[in-house]
């Protein structure tokens, strides 16, 4: 089975990449030019795969990329996934991760129509949230340009799936969230602070709204339910979620808590870090993953910021001065 998979280079492109490749796929994938090399995350599996220069903002590339892999399946995770510079950047955002969705679909529908397809959607399509908990049936009401951007690409999967009979599917995944997740995210942003004041390398962490709620889960996990949803006889959409949901201001109690320290004494907030419009909670239903697909999340939230926060720790200590017992009980699993 050959894979083509967008976004290779970002969080979940490298879970899936090893994922893939651990059952045999020959994987493929598209990376975008740029003036350093970015491939951090899949450094450890580079020689494993074979990528492909191409832009979602470049319908020729993608069809070339399309044409050279032949794929089996193809995974289209590359996005403007930052919901912040969204709100900076609306135009650009709508280009890569609404249009790109055409553009991509295009590619298949005219060199390789018979792959399977994956898009990442997602719970900021349910923004204002119109139920709780948010089923596959749940109506959107997006609450930023990439919220926006995300429906469409969402909906035009559906109307490929219907129009040309493709096997097309969207997976609405809630947040998730790795030691592999970029620095700008909220998760991220808390394990590298808790790090940094564990370190002594600086005191106080600013953070936005504390009070958002996240249903938020382990991309390693996640990945897995994106390849489930292409190994159904029939092509549907899924929600991928843990259901449970935990405040900003849990997920820093239990980091800073995990290396002795009190989030009260370090966290400040900063209205700098809101946002114009806000997603105040989400809490997905993973029934219909968990029955037709037989998925379950395996880290739980408490496992997962713990695991965050050792590797940061792990990361940011100079060689000659790391401990071998940090205080937790668990090895870093990253
Ligand atoms: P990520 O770490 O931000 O990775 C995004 C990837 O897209 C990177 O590889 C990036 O390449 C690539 N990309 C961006 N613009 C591109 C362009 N114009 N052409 C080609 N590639 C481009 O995101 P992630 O967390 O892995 O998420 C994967 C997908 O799932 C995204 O579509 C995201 O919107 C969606 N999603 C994520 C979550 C979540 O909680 N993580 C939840 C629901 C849905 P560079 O390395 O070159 O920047
Ligand atoms: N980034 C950030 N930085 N968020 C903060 C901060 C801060 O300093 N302080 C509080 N927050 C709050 C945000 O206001 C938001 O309510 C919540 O933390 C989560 O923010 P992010 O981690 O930036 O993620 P997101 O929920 O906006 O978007 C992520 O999840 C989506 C799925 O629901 C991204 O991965 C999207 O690409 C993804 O689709």
């Amino acid at each position: 089975m050959r894979a083509l998979i967008t976004g290779i280079t970002g969080q979940d492109g490298s879970y899936l990449a090893e994922f893939l490749l651990s059952r045999g796929y020959e994987v493929w994938g598209v990376v975008r030019r740029s003036s350093s090399e970015n491939f951090e995350r899949i450094q450890h599996i580079r020689d494993q795969i074979k990528l492909f220069e191409a832009d979602l903002l470049d319908q020729t590339s993608l069809t070339r990329a399309v044409q050279s892999a032949r794929p089996d399946e193809v995974y289209n995770l590359a996005a403007q996934s930052f919901v912040p510079t969204s709100f900076v950047q609306p135009v650009l955002t709508a280009e890569f991760t609404g249009i790109g969705v055409a553009r991509i679909l295009e590619a298949i529908k005219n060199a390789a129509p018979k792959a399977k397809f994956y898009q990442a959607s997602s719970s900021e399509m349910f923004g204002k949230v119109l139920e709780t908990p948010q089923t596959e049936k749940t109506p959107f009401y997006p609450r930023s340009p990439y919220g926006v951007a995300k429906v469409y690409g969402h909906y035009l999967t559906v109307n490929y799936r219907e129009s040309y009979g493709m096997f097309a599917v969207s997976g609405i995944l809630f947040n998730h969230e790795s030691p592999r997740r970029g620095l700008e995210f909220v998760t991220r942003k808390i394990t590298d602070g808790v790090a940094k004041i564990k370190l002594g390398l600086t005191n106080e962490l600013r953070l936005g709204n504390l009070e958002a709620r996240r249903d938020w889960g382990f991309a390693g996990d996640y990945v897995r339910a994106m390849w489930l949803m292409l190994q159904q006889n029939e092509p549907k959409d899924y929600v991928v979620a843990t259901g449970k949901t935990h405040t900003v201001r849990d997920f820093c109690e239990i980091a800073f808590d995990s290396v002795g320290l009190n989030y009260k004494d370090h966290v400040v907030t900063d209205a700098a870090f809101l946002r114009p419009a806000e997603v105040d909670q989400l809490t997905g239903c993973p029934k219909r993953a968990e029955k037709e697909l037989g998925w379950k999340p395996e880290v739980s939230f408490s496992e997962m910021v713990e695991m965050m926060v050792r590797a940061d720790l792990k990361r940011l200590q100079p060689q000659s001065t790391r401990v071998v017992n940090l205080g937790f009980a668990k090895k870093a699993a990253v």
